[in-house]
């Protein structure tokens, strides 16, 4: 079996490829990636020799490129991660979301369609479905959701994801979706909230927390989404959408104190900054449909997954001291310095 699996030297699709490896040691895996501020080659390092794995640098825009690498590699499953996948950043600059997100997903599947592709899978977003009210806990998330986007992000992998069941409706690309929750784990990149939040930590510097800190998010170890892609490509009706949660909903300063309580760092740290514009207040999965049609749950419970997180940053400074000095400078203080 060989699956090209895009945005893999990122945070998720990085433990994709590890989880693949290992899981399907006879599977061939390419990874096509751009290697964008968010991708990071030296993720990929242990992985780099096996003879199994073939890293090329592309961008999933780019048709000649995507269109050649196709060709060499006659993949049999497409999984695409790649993806501008930062809020923040979709805020101040709309357009590279656009491209990427829609135009690139539309590349991919042009070649899957002319290459005979047997599965094309889209990693979408819970994002997709807008958000959910802090007053009602009874509501959730589930693939009957209207879609209903609040942010560049968001709309740009909705637009995805309306294109990818167009491309199964009317040239019949056997297509899957899913849409997950928050991940958190390791390799995630620290502009996103519990990398950025121990880094700083860790500095003893202050840690920006949006508006009131009560907004609600759903975290699912990162691992756990890997093995919900796995089952869905192997297991899942074609034209169906899968959502991957394991109700596990924080709000975002309980995550934060959390953090601080185990760096043993005090609160004081804690500052609270301008909300982020359109902020969503709540997301909330309903994973019913992809436990009861492919027996997924959640591994990993969430004291046992942010302990690792948390001991993973604190032994792999290596990895992401070189991607805080540098540019990182620049984003933090144009996105922090005036909130
Ligand atoms: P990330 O930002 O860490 O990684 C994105 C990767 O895509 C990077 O390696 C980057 O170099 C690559 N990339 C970007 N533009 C590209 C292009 N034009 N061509 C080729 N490669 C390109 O993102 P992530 O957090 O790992 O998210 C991966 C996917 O999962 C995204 O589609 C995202 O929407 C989705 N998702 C993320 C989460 C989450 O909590 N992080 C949750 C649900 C869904
Ligand atoms: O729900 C899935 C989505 O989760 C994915 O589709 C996105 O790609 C991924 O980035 C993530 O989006 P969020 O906006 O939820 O993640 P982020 O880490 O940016 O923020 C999490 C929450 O923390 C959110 O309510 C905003 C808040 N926050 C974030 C940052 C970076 C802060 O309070 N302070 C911060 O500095």
């Amino acid at each position: 079996m060989n699956i090209i699996v895009t945005g893999g030297a990122g945070f998720i699709g990085s433990n994709f490829v590890f989880h693949m490896l290992k899981a399907h040691p006879d599977y061939r895996i390419i990874c096509l990636d751009k290697l964008t501020y968010a991708g990071n080659l030296s993720t990929l390092e242990p992985v780099m020799s096996n003879p199994n794995f073939r890293f090329v640098k592309a961008d999933i825009c780019d048709k000649e490129a995507v269109d050649k690498l196709f060709e060499e590699e006659k993949p049999d499953i497409v999984v695409n991660f790649a993806a501008e996948s930062h809020v923040d950043r979709s805020i101040e600059n709309p357009q590279i979301f656009l491209e990427t997100n829609i135009i690139g997903t539309s590349v991919l599947m042009d070649a899957s369609r002319k290459h005979g592709v047997k599965r094309y899978h889209q990693v979408s977003t819970d994002e997709v479905y807008g958000d959910l009210p802090l007053d009602r806990p009874d509501l959730f998330f589930t693939e009957q959701t209207p879609i209903h986007t609040s942010s560049p992000y968001s709309s740009s992998k909705a637009g995805a994801d309306l294109l990818v069941l167009a491309y199964h409706r009317t040239y019949g690309l056997p297509v899957t979706l899913s849409r997950c929750s928050n991940n958190y784990g390791p390799y995630h990149f620290p502009e996103k909230l519990i990398p950025l939040m121990i880094i700083r930590a860790l500095h003893d510097e202050s840690l920006p927390v949006y508006g009131d800190g009560l907004n609600v998010r759903d975290w699912l170890y990162v691992e756990d989404h890997c093995k919900a892609i796995d089952l869905i490509i192997h297991n899942g009706k074609v034209g169906e959408v899968y959502n991957v949660g394991g109700h596990n909903e924080m709000a975002n300063i309980d995550i934060v104190k959390l953090i601080l309580k185990e760096l043993g760092k005090s609160e004081d740290l804690i500052t609270y900054v301008t909300d982020r514009a359109g902020h969503d207040r709540r997301y909330a999965i309903d994973p019913t449909k992809i436990h009861n049609d492919l027996g997924w749950l959640p591994e990993t419970k969430f004291a046992d997954g942010i302990d690792k997180t948390i001991k993973w940053y604190l032994e792999n400074e290596s990895w992401w001291q070189p991607i805080i000095s540098g540019e990182y400078q620049n984003y933090y203080e144009k996105m922090y310095g005036d909130k």
